[in-house]
Protein backbone atom coordinates (compact mmCIF):
# COMPACT_ATOMS: atom_id res chain seq x y z
CA UNK A 1 0.00 0.00 0.00
CA UNK A 2 1.16 3.47 -1.05
CA UNK A 3 1.73 6.19 1.35
CA UNK A 4 0.32 9.26 1.28
CA UNK A 5 0.39 12.96 1.46
CA UNK A 6 -1.86 15.95 2.02
CA UNK A 7 -0.63 19.11 -0.10
CA UNK A 8 -2.07 22.23 0.18
CA UNK A 9 -1.16 24.90 -2.64
CA UNK A 10 -1.77 28.03 -1.13
CA UNK A 11 -4.52 31.01 -2.76
CA UNK A 12 -1.67 33.44 -2.54
CA UNK A 13 0.78 31.28 -4.45
CA UNK A 14 -1.31 30.18 -7.41
CA UNK A 15 -3.40 33.07 -8.11
CA UNK A 16 -2.03 37.26 -8.23
CA UNK A 17 -3.27 37.78 -4.92
CA UNK A 18 -4.27 41.56 -5.65
CA UNK A 19 -5.77 41.11 -9.23
CA UNK A 20 -9.46 39.64 -9.43
CA UNK A 21 -9.72 35.84 -10.54
CA UNK A 22 -6.26 36.13 -11.91
CA UNK A 23 -4.16 32.81 -12.04
CA UNK A 24 -0.29 32.00 -12.16
CA UNK A 25 -0.17 29.43 -14.95
CA UNK A 26 3.29 29.20 -14.86
CA UNK A 27 3.03 28.41 -11.48
CA UNK A 28 0.62 25.93 -11.54
CA UNK A 29 2.03 24.55 -13.88
CA UNK A 30 5.22 23.58 -11.97
CA UNK A 31 3.13 22.57 -8.93
CA UNK A 32 1.67 19.48 -11.28
CA UNK A 33 4.78 18.72 -12.62
CA UNK A 34 6.20 18.23 -8.89
CA UNK A 35 3.22 16.52 -7.94
CA UNK A 36 3.90 14.07 -10.87
CA UNK A 37 7.05 13.65 -9.28
CA UNK A 38 5.21 12.72 -5.86
CA UNK A 39 3.13 10.04 -7.93
CA UNK A 40 6.05 8.31 -9.71
CA UNK A 41 7.91 7.56 -6.44
CA UNK A 42 4.71 5.62 -5.06
CA UNK A 43 3.11 8.04 -3.07
CA UNK A 44 -0.56 9.19 -3.54
CA UNK A 45 -1.48 12.94 -3.00
CA UNK A 46 -4.68 14.40 -1.46
CA UNK A 47 -4.48 18.20 -2.98
CA UNK A 48 -6.19 20.83 -1.43
CA UNK A 49 -5.40 24.65 -3.01
CA UNK A 50 -6.98 27.92 -1.74
CA UNK A 51 -8.71 30.74 -2.69
CA UNK A 52 -6.52 34.00 -3.21
CA UNK A 53 -8.30 36.57 -5.41
CA UNK A 54 -10.83 33.87 -6.53
CA UNK A 55 -12.23 34.11 -3.37
CA UNK A 56 -11.05 35.97 -0.55
CA UNK A 57 -11.80 39.59 -2.39
CA UNK A 58 -15.68 39.56 -2.58
CA UNK A 59 -16.02 37.40 0.31
CA UNK A 60 -14.49 40.27 2.23
CA UNK A 61 -16.54 42.57 -0.25
CA UNK A 62 -19.88 40.53 1.15
CA UNK A 63 -18.36 39.41 4.94
CA UNK A 64 -19.39 35.90 3.78
CA UNK A 65 -17.01 34.35 6.50
CA UNK A 66 -19.56 36.33 9.31
CA UNK A 67 -22.17 34.16 7.87
CA UNK A 68 -26.10 35.54 7.33
CA UNK A 69 -25.82 39.71 8.22
CA UNK A 70 -28.93 40.89 8.51
CA UNK A 71 -30.32 44.27 7.29
CA UNK A 72 -27.35 45.39 5.68
CA UNK A 73 -26.40 46.97 2.49
CA UNK A 74 -23.81 46.13 0.88
CA UNK A 75 -21.60 48.35 -1.34
CA UNK A 76 -22.08 46.81 -4.30
CA UNK A 77 -24.74 45.98 -5.95
CA UNK A 78 -25.35 41.91 -5.04
CA UNK A 79 -27.56 40.25 -2.10
CA UNK A 80 -25.21 38.08 0.23
CA UNK A 81 -27.01 35.15 -1.50
CA UNK A 82 -25.63 36.37 -4.73
CA UNK A 83 -22.20 36.36 -3.70
CA UNK A 84 -22.43 32.95 -1.81
CA UNK A 85 -23.18 32.07 -5.68
CA UNK A 86 -20.52 34.04 -7.50
CA UNK A 87 -17.54 32.84 -4.89
CA UNK A 88 -18.72 29.34 -5.32
CA UNK A 89 -18.69 29.88 -9.19
CA UNK A 90 -15.58 31.87 -8.64
CA UNK A 91 -13.53 29.09 -7.02
CA UNK A 92 -15.05 26.09 -9.62
CA UNK A 93 -13.44 28.13 -12.31
CA UNK A 94 -10.19 28.38 -9.82
CA UNK A 95 -10.32 24.52 -9.65
CA UNK A 96 -10.78 24.52 -13.45
CA UNK A 97 -7.43 25.95 -13.71
CA UNK A 98 -5.87 23.33 -11.14
CA UNK A 99 -7.80 20.56 -13.02
CA UNK A 100 -6.40 21.50 -16.56
CA UNK A 101 -2.57 21.85 -15.01
CA UNK A 102 -3.40 17.97 -13.97
CA UNK A 103 -4.57 16.37 -16.99
CA UNK A 104 -2.20 17.62 -19.01
CA UNK A 105 0.29 15.72 -17.60
CA UNK A 106 -1.93 12.65 -17.39
CA UNK A 107 -2.32 12.40 -13.86
CA UNK A 108 -5.92 11.40 -12.93
CA UNK A 109 -7.77 13.52 -10.98
CA UNK A 110 -11.42 13.96 -9.15
CA UNK A 111 -12.49 17.42 -7.26
CA UNK A 112 -14.76 16.80 -4.77
CA UNK A 113 -16.13 20.56 -4.08
CA UNK A 114 -16.78 21.58 -0.49
CA UNK A 115 -19.67 23.19 -0.88
CA UNK A 116 -21.45 19.95 -2.47
CA UNK A 117 -19.91 17.45 0.67
CA UNK A 118 -18.97 19.61 3.28
CA UNK A 119 -20.71 21.83 6.20
CA UNK A 120 -19.67 24.12 8.90
CA UNK A 121 -16.28 25.79 8.74
CA UNK A 122 -13.00 25.07 11.33
CA UNK A 123 -11.38 21.84 11.64
CA UNK A 124 -14.27 20.24 13.07
CA UNK A 125 -16.30 20.66 9.93
CA UNK A 126 -18.85 18.34 9.56
CA UNK A 127 -18.45 16.30 5.65
CA UNK A 128 -17.73 12.31 4.95
CA UNK A 129 -14.59 12.15 3.69
CA UNK A 130 -14.97 8.43 2.49
CA UNK A 131 -14.42 8.75 -1.07
CA UNK A 132 -11.15 10.56 -0.37
CA UNK A 133 -10.59 7.28 1.85
CA UNK A 134 -11.59 4.80 -0.96
CA UNK A 135 -9.75 6.59 -3.66
CA UNK A 136 -7.99 3.94 -5.64
CA UNK A 137 -3.78 4.47 -5.63
CA UNK A 138 -2.66 7.01 -7.86
CA UNK A 139 -5.91 8.80 -8.39
CA UNK A 140 -5.19 12.45 -7.22
CA UNK A 141 -8.30 13.57 -4.97
CA UNK A 142 -8.96 17.59 -5.44
CA UNK A 143 -10.74 19.65 -2.63
CA UNK A 144 -10.38 24.12 -1.72
CA UNK A 145 -11.41 26.42 0.04
CA UNK A 146 -14.92 27.43 -0.29
CA UNK A 147 -18.17 28.48 1.00
CA UNK A 148 -20.13 25.50 2.40
CA UNK A 149 -23.46 25.82 4.53
CA UNK A 150 -23.66 26.54 8.35
CA UNK A 151 -25.84 25.11 11.31
CA UNK A 152 -27.69 27.38 12.74
CA UNK A 153 -27.87 31.57 12.36
CA UNK A 154 -25.06 31.67 9.98
CA UNK A 155 -26.72 29.64 7.49
CA UNK A 156 -23.19 29.84 5.95
CA UNK A 157 -19.87 30.57 6.30
CA UNK A 158 -15.69 30.22 4.81
CA UNK A 159 -14.23 26.49 4.95
CA UNK A 160 -10.76 27.27 4.78
CA UNK A 161 -8.24 25.02 2.79
CA UNK A 162 -6.15 24.87 6.40
CA UNK A 163 -9.21 23.81 7.94
CA UNK A 164 -10.03 20.78 5.28
CA UNK A 165 -6.09 19.68 5.66
CA UNK A 166 -6.31 18.85 9.51
CA UNK A 167 -9.42 16.40 8.93
CA UNK A 168 -7.64 15.17 5.72
CA UNK A 169 -4.65 14.18 7.56
CA UNK A 170 -5.72 12.78 10.90
CA UNK A 171 -8.74 10.86 9.62
CA UNK A 172 -7.15 9.38 5.73
CA UNK A 173 -5.32 5.97 6.56
CA UNK A 174 -1.32 6.46 5.79
CA UNK A 175 -0.84 9.81 5.94
CA UNK A 176 3.20 10.58 5.95
CA UNK A 177 3.22 14.10 6.18
CA UNK A 178 1.27 17.37 5.30
CA UNK A 179 3.17 19.96 3.17
CA UNK A 180 1.80 23.83 3.22
CA UNK A 181 3.23 25.25 -0.15
CA UNK A 182 2.92 29.08 0.01
CA UNK A 183 4.08 32.28 -2.09
CA UNK A 184 6.12 34.90 -0.97
CA UNK A 185 7.77 33.12 2.13
CA UNK A 186 10.28 30.13 2.42
CA UNK A 187 8.29 29.07 5.65
CA UNK A 188 7.68 31.00 8.90
CA UNK A 189 9.39 33.59 9.64
CA UNK A 190 10.72 34.93 13.25
CA UNK A 191 9.38 38.22 12.57
CA UNK A 192 7.41 39.76 9.96
CA UNK A 193 9.05 40.56 6.87
CA UNK A 194 10.42 44.07 6.46
CA UNK A 195 10.88 45.20 3.19
CA UNK A 196 14.65 45.39 2.35
CA UNK A 197 15.81 43.69 5.22
CA UNK A 198 17.10 39.82 6.01
CA UNK A 199 14.47 37.56 6.80
CA UNK A 200 15.26 35.10 9.40
CA UNK A 201 13.65 31.54 8.43
CA UNK A 202 12.82 29.22 11.05
CA UNK A 203 13.74 25.84 9.69
CA UNK A 204 12.06 24.40 12.61
CA UNK A 205 9.40 25.73 14.87
CA UNK A 206 7.98 24.24 18.22
CA UNK A 207 4.09 24.58 19.59
CA UNK A 208 5.44 26.54 22.78
CA UNK A 209 7.88 29.00 20.75
CA UNK A 210 4.78 29.30 18.31
CA UNK A 211 2.80 31.43 20.45
CA UNK A 212 4.67 33.32 22.57
CA UNK A 213 4.16 36.85 23.13
CA UNK A 214 3.99 38.90 20.55
CA UNK A 215 4.94 36.83 17.57
CA UNK A 216 1.85 35.02 17.18
CA UNK A 217 -0.50 38.12 16.44
CA UNK A 218 2.19 39.38 14.60
CA UNK A 219 2.51 36.34 12.25
CA UNK A 220 -1.23 36.23 12.13
CA UNK A 221 -0.97 39.82 10.62
CA UNK A 222 1.16 38.82 7.60
CA UNK A 223 -0.93 36.82 5.77
CA UNK A 224 -2.90 33.76 7.94
CA UNK A 225 0.69 31.79 8.36
CA UNK A 226 -0.87 31.63 11.96
CA UNK A 227 -3.75 29.80 11.12
CA UNK A 228 -1.52 26.70 8.72
CA UNK A 229 0.72 26.86 11.99
CA UNK A 230 -2.05 26.26 14.13
CA UNK A 231 -3.41 23.70 12.57
CA UNK A 232 -0.37 22.18 11.57
CA UNK A 233 0.50 21.64 14.97
CA UNK A 234 -3.04 19.70 15.25
CA UNK A 235 -1.41 17.46 12.64
CA UNK A 236 1.94 16.95 14.47
CA UNK A 237 0.58 15.70 17.60
CA UNK A 238 -1.03 13.49 15.75
CA UNK A 239 2.21 12.02 14.66
CA UNK A 240 2.01 13.02 11.23
CA UNK A 241 4.98 15.54 10.02
CA UNK A 242 3.72 19.21 8.79
CA UNK A 243 6.26 21.16 6.76
CA UNK A 244 5.92 24.49 5.30
CA UNK A 245 7.91 25.23 2.17
CA UNK A 246 7.64 27.69 -0.67
CA UNK A 247 6.11 27.07 -4.00
CA UNK A 248 7.89 29.37 -6.07
CA UNK A 249 11.14 27.31 -6.16
CA UNK A 250 11.99 24.39 -8.00
CA UNK A 251 11.38 20.87 -6.54
CA UNK A 252 10.86 22.04 -2.94
CA UNK A 253 7.33 21.05 -2.89
CA UNK A 254 7.77 17.37 -4.27
CA UNK A 255 11.05 17.23 -1.54
CA UNK A 256 9.03 18.31 0.96
CA UNK A 257 6.48 15.53 -0.15
CA UNK A 258 8.46 12.59 -0.17
CA UNK A 259 10.37 13.63 3.16
CA UNK A 260 13.84 14.42 1.29
CA UNK A 261 15.90 18.02 3.54
CA UNK A 262 14.17 21.09 2.24
CA UNK A 263 14.60 24.79 2.59
CA UNK A 264 11.37 25.43 4.83
CA UNK A 265 9.71 25.33 8.57
CA UNK A 266 9.21 21.92 9.79
CA UNK A 267 6.95 21.70 12.82
CA UNK A 268 8.22 20.07 15.83
CA UNK A 269 5.62 17.87 18.39
C1 LIG B 1 -10.59 30.44 1.36
O1 LIG B 1 -9.83 29.27 1.38
C2 LIG B 1 -11.90 30.17 0.60
C3 LIG B 1 -12.63 31.37 0.15
C4 LIG B 1 -12.32 32.61 0.44
C5 LIG B 1 -13.80 31.13 -0.67
P1 LIG B 1 -8.32 29.25 1.90
O2 LIG B 1 -8.26 29.88 3.26
O3 LIG B 1 -7.87 27.84 1.82
O4 LIG B 1 -7.59 30.14 0.81
P2 LIG B 1 -6.15 30.82 0.76
O5 LIG B 1 -5.13 29.74 0.64
O6 LIG B 1 -5.97 31.61 2.05
O7 LIG B 1 -6.22 31.69 -0.45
Amino acid sequence: MRDRVVVKWGGGLITEKSTMTTVRADILDRLAEQLETCLAHDLDVVLVHGAGSFGHLKAKQYRLAEGRINHQTFEGEMSQDEAVEEVRQDMLTLNSYVMEALTKRDISAVTLPPHQWASNTGPDFTGDLTVFRDAPSGIVLVTYGDVVKCDGEAEFGILSGDDLVVRLAVELPRVKRLVFAMGGVDGVLAAPPVPGEAQELLHTLRKDRAFEGSHATEMDVTGGIGLKVDRGFQVVERGIEVMLVSGEHEQRVADACLGRTVLGTSLLA
